[in-house]
């Protein structure tokens, strides 16, 4: 089922985040592997790479939010906006997000992408969800709080499967394990479930994160799945479907992600614009400065197809009214 391979992003480098931080101070403690990355990728400057993971996690943010959105039009009986949202979450995932990981070298060896894996589970088990579900039981969130413990046991349990994964590829003896199965979570439009300005925050970090592991993992799975490996295939794309169905869906629940299609539309033409007049061409002045041409040629290409996202989102919405 991966007709569509999908990219990630680089745990290593880091930007905004948190959750990057840590996951860059997790890796440290892990034995190094060896280097994957492309060449072209290892000339990047380090604004470059950060720009470029940016990138990813927006795209991914992108594509898993334009799913929901596209549920909920069809709820709301446009399906012609649902097939727009579709359409467009498929471009974010399967060219924008996907050729920023190419540049980046993103994806390695199986075994390279299994320890980038296991340094992210391990972060979001033992670090992110546990502060968040404590952060939300002070604050008087109950019900994220159950969520964050959940998820940080399901986190668990996938950094243990892609560990004994690890030693399979590594070593040839064992079994890769059978994949997750995601409980799915419906997303029908609703306010947030949330008290805490905290609360809403680490949501949306969540989220994020959760975004990007499902668009790294299938990455992973498509690069498995090439080199031989149908079972580690199955392992990642399975658990891609956990950190999407469940996790970023039950989270986009409490934290009202998606609303009417009239306002998911409005969002979703902000988010458009912006990355289309300011974020991309940002991105793109400062590759061109570095002489990151590729980089910077992605940057103004992606920008371009943003500025077409955000006018034919904002026809659907004229057509709306
Ligand atoms: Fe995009
Ligand atoms: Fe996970
Ligand atoms: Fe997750």
């Amino acid at each position: 089922m991966f007709r569509h391979s999908i990219r990630t992003l680089l745990v290593g480098v880091c930007t905004l985040t948190a959750v990057s931080q840590a996951a860059t101070a997790v890796a440290l403690a892990v034995p190094a592997e060896p280097r994957t990355a492309a060449p072209a990728a290892q000339a990047l400057r380090q604004q470059t790479r950060s720009d470029l993971t940016t990138a990813m996690k927006g795209e991914a943010f992108a594509y898993a939010s334009y799913s929901l959105f596209g549920a909920q039009a069809d709820r709301e009986a446009h399906p012609a906006v649902g097939k727009l949202f579709r359409t467009t979450a498929q471009t974010e995932l399967n060219e924008h997000l996907k050729q920023a990981a190419t540049l980046g070298g993103v994806a390695g060896t199986n075994a390279a992408n299994l320890r980038q894996s296991i340094n992210g589970e391990t972060y979001e088990h033992r670090v992110m969800y546990r502060g968040f579900a404590d952060q939300a039981r002070k604050d008087g969130d109950s019900e994220a709080a159950k969520l964050f413990t959940e998820i940080a046991a399901d986190e668990g349990r996938h950094r243990d499967a892609y560990r004994t994964a690890l030693t399979v590829v590594t070593t040839g003896r064992g079994t890769v394990p059978a994949p997750p199965k995601a409980d799915t979570v419906s997303v029908p439009a609703g306010l947030p479930k949330v008290k805490a300005a905290r609360t809403k925050t680490n949501l949306d970090t969540a989220m994020h994160g959760e975004a990007l592991a499902h668009a790294k993992y299938m990455l992973f799975a498509a690069r498995a799945q090439q080199t031989g490996n149908p079972a580690l295939a199955r392992l990642f794309e399975g658990t891609a479907g956990v950190e999407l169905h469940e996790h970023f869906a039950g989270e986009a629940v409490l934290a009202g992600l998606v609303r009417t299609t009239k306002d998911n539309l409005g969002k979703a033409i902000t988010g458009e614009r912006n990355e289309a007049t300011n974020l991309y061409p940002g991105f793109a002045k400062r590759a061109t400065a570095v002489g990151d041409t590729a980089a910077a040629r992605y940057f103004r290409d992606t920008a371009a197809d943003e500025a077409k996202h955000a006018a034919a989102f904002q026809q659907a919405l004229n057509q709306l009214h």
